[in-house]
């Protein structure tokens, strides 16, 4: 579909929808989020240095569901022209990207930056600004050099003064420009998906290298923030946050109340208690409770590497916004006699002895784990107004996978406008919520899950060499939604007209 037509088509759209419904405020944004490694491509042109995803693949392609990487994946680093065409054509205020740290710094070490890298990005965030599109920039999104990852990467302690070094280049050539940014993309999948072979490092050991990479992101976020503070922030008033992966999580039954409360503690907590909370530091009761379990299991060191006192504050209280990444719900219980706990992050713990499950009232996608259940949004967006005191919350990731390339997207086109109604009647019960970015802009590399897993707007044609991109229904959907401020149609017509 044109550029044309999808304005035309919005237009139509806006006029069909009654005037009484819930509207975004005008200063609402919404965006569509990428990430270097899964759209770029150009893993070795110029002067980039191998990230430790190239060298995950390359040398154990079988790890990928379809034998894939991301050698070429959408080729945005010739074709970031059209991706920003298609923010226009969708309407966004806001387009999330993130900078590969090896492209920018190929050493991994500011003693030398890419021109070509530096270029890259300088023109996609000039190209954006020209369409009076906000660039939402992520400084590290899962693709670490692997010449650091040789180094032991994040759990090495070092990594913090090394991403903090790295920041500080990003922000001293865009900072300018970019007033939106997120530090480390979801440190609990970089961590305990990377320590459980759930992706790149694709290590087995969820019970040291894990919390040490927990530890070091949290680190590694304040250190950037501080820089930010002291450098930049006076000079260019720009924003900072960390994006966490939360999952909403409900009890089974009310007898399961603790232990949900448990498990986002274990999900949510160690990665945005140090950060968010009052008193900082990681979350208490979870602490105690894996420091024992660690003692019982023989270690001499606890679990959770412990904060200093200093740590503790300098981490604390080190974002501007909350930056949520919600995709689902998962209900929570303790196993029972005889049961297992659930073998992976989105199961269960064995740490923890849960299980997680659905509810089958519940939605169902392509993916066993991912259920619909919007509301579970809008109680999230409540938890976290009244558990921290954050004043503004941006969605930085909202999505559905399905597993075929079809057009007529049905189900992702119902997922955003009934996520988008919970986002409105949560604005409409006083948070702040101020932004809202679907994942993902276009199909890419979904990491272990190749190509298969599809969360695109658009559909990417993989086996063109133009990577042509077309837009499916929940396109034409969105750019009505962000043209019209609105999600419904008229009451009498839940069903949108044009499906
Ligand atoms: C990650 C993305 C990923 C998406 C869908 C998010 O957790 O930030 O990189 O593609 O989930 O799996």
């Amino acid at each position: 579909m044109s550029y044309i037509s999808v304005v035309v088509f919005s237009i139509l759209i806006c006029r069909s929808w009654s005037v009484d419904q819930l509207k975004f405020p005008p200063s609402f944004m919404f965006g569509a989020a990428s990430a270097a490694y899964q759209v770029e491509g150009a893993w070795n042109v110029s002067d980039k240095s191998p990230n430790l995803w190239d060298k995950l693949i390359h040398d154990r392609p079988e790890l990928v569901a379809d034998g894939s990487n991301g050698d070429v994946a959408c080729d945005s680093y010739h074709l970031w022209r059209r991706d920003i065409e298609m923010c226009e054509e969708l309407g966004l205020n806001m387009y999330r990207f993130s900078i590969s740290w090896s492209r920018l710094l190929p050493s991994g070490y500011p003693n030398y930056i890419s021109e070509d890298g530096k270029n890259y990005y300088s023109n996609l965030i000039d190209g954006l600004l020209e369409k009076g599109i906000e660039p939402i920039v992520t400084i590290f999104h899962f693709d670490l050099p692997q010449i650091l990852q040789d180094l032991g990467g994040w759990a090495n302690p070092l990594i913090t003064d090394w991403f903090a070094d790295y920041a500080e280049v990003v922000f001293s050539l865009y900072a300018d420009r970019v007033k939106y940014w997120l530090t480390i993309n979801e440190p609990m999948m970089l961590c305990d998906g990377g320590y459980e072979e759930l992706g790149a490092p694709y290590f087995d050991d969820p019970d040291v290298g894990r919390y040490l990479c927990n530890k070091h992101t949290m680190i590694a976020h304040a250190k950037a923030y501080r820089i930010y503070d002291d450098l930049f922030r006076d000079k260019y008033h720009g924003k900072i946050s960390l994006p966490t992966l939360f999952f909403w999580f409900k009890p089974f039954t009310p007898e399961d109340q603790e232990v949900t409360d448990l498990t986002i503690d274990h999900w949510e907590g160690r990665y945005a208690h140090p950060i968010f909370s009052k008193e900082g530091g990681w979350p208490r009761k979870l602490e105690k409770l894996l420091n024992d379990l660690a003692k019982k299991e023989g270690y001499k060191q606890p679990r959770l590497p412990p904060f200093t006192p200093e740590e503790i504050q300098l981490v604390r209280g080190t974002y501007d916004y909350y930056a949520l990444n919600h995709y689902t719900t998962r209900l929570v219980r303790r196993v029972k006699p005889g049961e297992q706990p659930g073998q992976w992050l989105f199961y269960g713990s064995s740490e923890l002895n849960t299980i997680m499950d659905k509810d089958p009232a519940w939605g169902t996608t392509a993916v066993d784990w991912f259920s619909v259940y919007p509301p579970g949004l809008r109680e999230q967006l409540h938890w976290l107004n009244s558990t921290y005191d954050v004043k503004e919350i941006i969605i930085t990731e909202n999505g559905v996978p399905s597993l075929d390339p079809d057009l007529v997207d049905t189900q992702r086109l119902e997922y955003y406008r009934d996520y988008l109604e919970q986002v409105l009647l949560a604005i409409k019960d006083g948070i702040n919520v101020t932004g809202y970015i679907a994942w993902t802009l276009m199909d890419n590399f979904e990491w272990l899950n190749g190509y298969v897993a599809k969360y695109g707007l658009y559909a990417v044609d993989f086996s063109d060499p133009n990577r042509t991109r077309t837009p499916r229904e929940s396109a034409r959907y969105f750019s009505a939604v962000t043209k019209c401020r609105t999600i419904h149609p008229t009451q009498d017509n839940t069903k949108l007209n044009y499906v």
